[in-house]
């Protein structure tokens, strides 16, 4: 199967099928941010504009790296990218390695740039691409593809470990990636794809040289679900086995937050899970930059559009906003001041890590 293909059915199945994680969750729901009943400050006077790889965000919000490589994908990489221009938020596209490989379909990629021409646009290689060959070369061209102002590199070892027709070598990795971050001109972010990255992963990352990680954590789409569901369609029944027990395997996106926070000192991008204004705020207590959401943003783009997208945005914009309110946090900075209660699994892993 073409890569394109994969592509085509990831997309498919992001949209037709339940694929969030099952039995575990984000953990967020430990987090209480404390209510403040007399905030001493006006809602209208909350700013939510910040600064993420020298780039002002006018919320501290990312459309996580997605697609690219079909018709389809052109489409919804084209709402994404004119409602992320217009709301001044960050966007990503989806593995260049199709674009790389088949120049007719990169602009598929491309289109993000010119819909998109001054907003914060990363690009995207897989780690395993680097471990087999992929050079520092190809990299410049994903980025020179999109004119990006960073190249998101994501691990995805079991996503790997569970595709059919998948490769799960990672054996060089980090070295590749130091490599990468020493010759790119425009800053490394390294992600997961929702199994999540542990403080001494993120910690060895910044070692070599990433400037940002996003822990894209367990809670929220399950990419060793969307493999066995494909594998179950192509028949494929011991590899659909395998998705289907690792369903949920990873770390809890507010788990991997604290890990990662308290292990780095670059900025960190919570993502996994987030659904609403209100994950938003208690990532932003719990130490992230900025926050990234990748599958409601497909689903708001498919069913309606830029303006589909842009109502998305309005509507996590405004939660976060009046938690800012009822927290008394007048900027992001604020937020991650604020006071909050960490109660059951989130509270007994916070226990049980040593920082
Ligand atoms: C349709 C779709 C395609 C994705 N493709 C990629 C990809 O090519 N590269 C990547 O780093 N992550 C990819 N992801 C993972 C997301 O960036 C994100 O890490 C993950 O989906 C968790 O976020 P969510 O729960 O908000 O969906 C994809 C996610 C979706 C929904």
């Amino acid at each position: 199967m073409s890569i394109v293909d994969r592509k085509r059915d990831h997309l498919e199945i992001c949209l037709k099928e339940d694929v969030n994680a099952r039995r575990q969750t984000t953990m967020l729901e430990d987090v209480h941010l404390l209510h403040n009943a007399l905030p001493e400050l006006n809602i209208d006077e909350i700013r939510l504009d910040v600064e993420f790889l020298g780039h002002r965000l006018k919320a501290p919000l990312l459309i996580d790296s997605m697609t690219g490589g079909t018709q389809m994908s052109y489409e919804i990489n084209r709402a994404l990218a004119t409602a992320a221009e217009e709301a001044g938020i960050g966007i990503g596209v989806g593995s260049q390695r199709a674009g790389l490989k088949r120049p007719d379909v990169a602009e598929t990629y491309s289109v993000v740039r010119k819909a998109a021409p001054n907003a914060f646009i990363f690009g995207n290689v897989g780690a395993a691409q680097l471990v087999k060959g992929m050079g520092v070369a190809e990299a410049k061209k994903a980025v020179e593809m999109i004119d990006a102002d960073a190249l998101a590199i994501h691990a995805n070892p079991l996503q790997e470990a569970v595709q059919v027709g998948g490769d799960p070598q990672y054996s060089g990795a980090t070295e590749k990636i130091r490599l990468l971050a020493e010759s790119l001109d425009v800053p490394v972010i390294v992600k997961e794809v929702g199994a999540g990255i542990s403080g001494e992963v993120a910690s060895r990352l910044q070692e070599a040289g990433a400037k940002a990680i996003n822990v894209s954590g367990v809670g929220g789409t399950s990419w060793s679900g969307v493999e066995s569901i494909r594998a179950r369609r192509a028949k494929e029944g011991r590899v659909a086995g395998l998705g289907e027990a690792f369903w949920d395997w990873g770390i809890p996106t507010a788990a991997a937050l604290v890990e990662v926070r308290r292990s780095v000192s670059v900025p960190v991008i919570a993502s996994g899970g987030i659904r609403g204004g209100i994950d938003m705020a208690k990532c932003m207590a719990l130490g992230a930059d900025v926050c990234a959401m990748a599958r409601p943003f497909l689903l708001a783009a498919a069913d309606g559009g830029k303006e589909g997208v842009l109502g998305l945005v309005e509507s996590l914009t405004s939660e976060l906003r009046l938690a800012m309110f009822l927290t008394g946090s007048r900027d992001p900075s604020a937020l991650r001041r604020a006071r909050k209660v960490v109660t059951g699994r989130l509270g007994e892993w916070m226990r049980g890590t040593t920082p």
